[in-house]
């Protein structure tokens, strides 16, 4: 039954690496093999299986004009559903309605490498579609299986280091010390304060190099990274300048476009669904397609346990899964009619 193939081809990708959760960190040897299992599955459905530059994987029909997939990369510990549903529910779609054509892009957590890339070298799809979880509370709160998303924040990536003078743990005075960890910490507090007072805006440090990193000396360089998001340019732009930051990735905020909203509204609303929309939080392949110009639609799926995501916890059910493959093929029936 191609309800239970979904679920056992997510099986298979959430397989790959071992461990706790999803680890196919982009790069790695766990990205390529579930680009590997992809195309034999794209095989399997009748698709012509491609490779481009950047090692985006492509599965196409003879009518390729429409675009859907996402991403196989994952981060590490990382969940069941993000980006795997979203290529293992676009080969079923495709397959079943005969047209389009299905993308796996390639390392999308470490920056939409993939989608950037085929963004740049062209030639652009008619439309793109990504099927995506919500990774966030909204539609279990609303009860709602299925969301029409508006749009996609920006994002913006950073670097800062933190430079201070090493020395004795036990000897140097306190008020003798340059510790650079000290002053990391600051920023950090001050990353949370200046995200706080911008409406809907976020910023996360998660990582963190200390050195030497040595439990008896005092921390002589801090490196960390800043992810910063906010949902409209404007905002963004005095996030960044708050922030002291020179970012090094930058996505910009984007609306999704109405030929194939409409498409996925009406395939809602023939089931009988509310119509719920909302914006993403985070982002994803879909936003570097539509930044560059392509009409693009994205439909989210309920995610359970509060919308956790990012980490083996992530979960939606077997039922939200198979109504949303469903959506998904008859919006790519109606934009190809
Ligand atoms: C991708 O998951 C992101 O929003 O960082
Ligand atoms: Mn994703
Ligand atoms: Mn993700």
């Amino acid at each position: 039954m191609p309800a239970d193939r979904v679920q056992e081809r997510l099986d298979a990708l959430f397989a790959i690496g071992g461990g706790q959760g999803a680890n196919r960190v982009g790069g790695t040897e766990g990205e390529q093999r579930a680009h590997d299992l992809a195309a034999a599955w794209m095989a399997e459905a009748g698709l012509a299986v491609e490779v481009d530059g950047a090692g985006n994987l492509f599965g196409r029909t003879r009518e390729p004009g429409v675009l859907l997939g996402s991403h196989l990369d994952s981060v590490p510990q990382g969940g069941r559903f993000d980006g795997a549903l979203g290529v293992v529910a676009a080969i079923e779609a495709v397959e079943r309605v005969g047209r389009g054509a299905v993308v796996a892009f390639r390392s999308e957590e470490t920056g939409c490498i993939g989608s950037t890339a085929f963004a740049a070298a062209g030639p652009l799809p008619s439309c793109f579609l990504e099927l995506h979880v919500e990774q966030g509370p909204v539609l279990e709160r609303l009860g709602a299986p299925l969301g029409l998303v508006s749009g996609v924040v920006g994002i913006v990536r950073g670097e800062q280091v933190f430079e201070g003078t090493g020395g004795h743990a036990g000897t140097v005075p306190m008020a003798d010390r340059l510790d650079a960890l000290v002053a990391a910490a600051e920023y950090v507090l001050h990353a949370r304060a200046t995200a706080a007072g911008i409406d809907g805006a976020v910023a996360t440090i998660g990582r963190l190099e200390v050195e030497p990193g040595f439990g008896n000396v005092i921390p002589s360089r801090v490196r960390l990274s800043v992810d910063a998001r906010a949902p409209d340019a404007e905002r963004l732009d005095r996030l960044v300048t708050e922030l002291g930051l020179q970012p090094t990735f930058r996505l910009e905020p984007v609306g999704t476009a109405q030929k194939p909203r409409e498409a996925l509204r009406a395939a809602l609303e023939e089931r009988a669904l509310t119509v719920v929309e909302l914006a993403s939080g985070a982002g994803h392949d879909a936003a570097v397609l539509a930044a560059a110009g392509v009409p693009t639609g994205m439909l989210f799926v309920r995610s359970l346990n509060g919308g956790v995501s990012h980490t083996p916890d992530e979960e939606s059910s077997p039922e939200d899964v198979a109504l949303a493959v469903d959506v998904l093929a008859d919006a790519l029936r109606r934009l190809t009619a």
